[in-house]
């Protein structure tokens, strides 16, 4: 399947939880058809690790709002994966810690830290040809995206995922260890009040247990090749 290059450059939101294949499925899609990744997650780990290296509580509202002002961060999209620099340094690795991904997840509850974020992604996605990912696109940041997907996956798949990833990057943790964070942080992310991960009713719904990426990063091609002759 080939995508005009010519044609009008939409707004993709991707939506789903932790280990849902969101992160591998955009780059994939955005490098097949020329878009960029817009991984919101990133922002959020962004916060958090600033935030440890000031010495600032993740439960510090009124300090991680000044952090949140202030966030440089910038993506790249390579063929090996999309690098993420925050003031102006690679901190990809940082961010894919687990603590780190804990901090984004308890610091993302607060409604001065989502609106410090809030006019970013927007900027970011303002002329198009993006892929965006995270838990409120389709529902909050990118509401009028013609595409809508929500990537989901059973727990077990999720944790299977990323316990092979960190083990790639030499983080050893027991599985089960794993399945617990991704839990938590699933019930966190789901039962928060101001923007909760949910699927919008004009989401479609993909369930990645058992598709190749090639296969979803097809299906979604798809819908993408429609909406952008619309
Ligand atoms: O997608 P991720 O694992 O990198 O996200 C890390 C945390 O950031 C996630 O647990 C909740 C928060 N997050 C959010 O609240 N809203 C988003 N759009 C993206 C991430």
């Amino acid at each position: 399947m080939t995508i005009d290059s010519n044609k009008k450059k939409i707004i993709v939101a991707i939506d789903g939880p932790s280990g849902s294949g969101k992160s591998t499925v955009a780059q994939n899609l955005a490098l097949s058809i020329g878009y960029n990744v817009l991984d919101t997650g990133a922002l959020y780990r962004s916060i958090a690790l600033q935030a440890v290296r000031c010495g600032v509580s993740w439960d510090n509202a009124v300090e991680l709002e000044k952090i949140s002002q202030k966030l440089s961060v910038t993506f790249k999209t390579y063929r090996h994966g999309t690098k993420v620099y925050m003031n102006g340094e690679d901190v990809s690795a940082l961010l894919r810690n687990p603590h780190i991904a804990d901090g984004a997840s308890r610091l993302s509850t607060f409604s001065i830290v989502r609106s410090a974020l809030l006019d970013l992604q927007r900027q970011m996605g303002e002329r198009g040809g993006i892929i965006a990912e995270g838990r409120d696109i389709a529902s909050v940041v990118f509401p009028q995206a013609p595409v809508k997907i929500f990537l989901t996956a059973s727990l077990a798949k999720r944790a299977g995922r990323r316990h092979a990833e960190f083990k790639t990057k030499g983080i050893v943790l027991p599985l089960e260890q794993i399945t617990e964070q991704i839990s938590v942080r699933d019930q966190r992310d789901r039962n928060r009040e101001i923007a909760p991960l949910l699927c919008t009713e004009d989401a479609e719904t993909i369930d990645s247990s058992f598709l190749s990426v090639d296969e979803i990063v097809d299906q979604i091609k798809c819908l993408i090749l429609v909406a952008e002759k619309q």
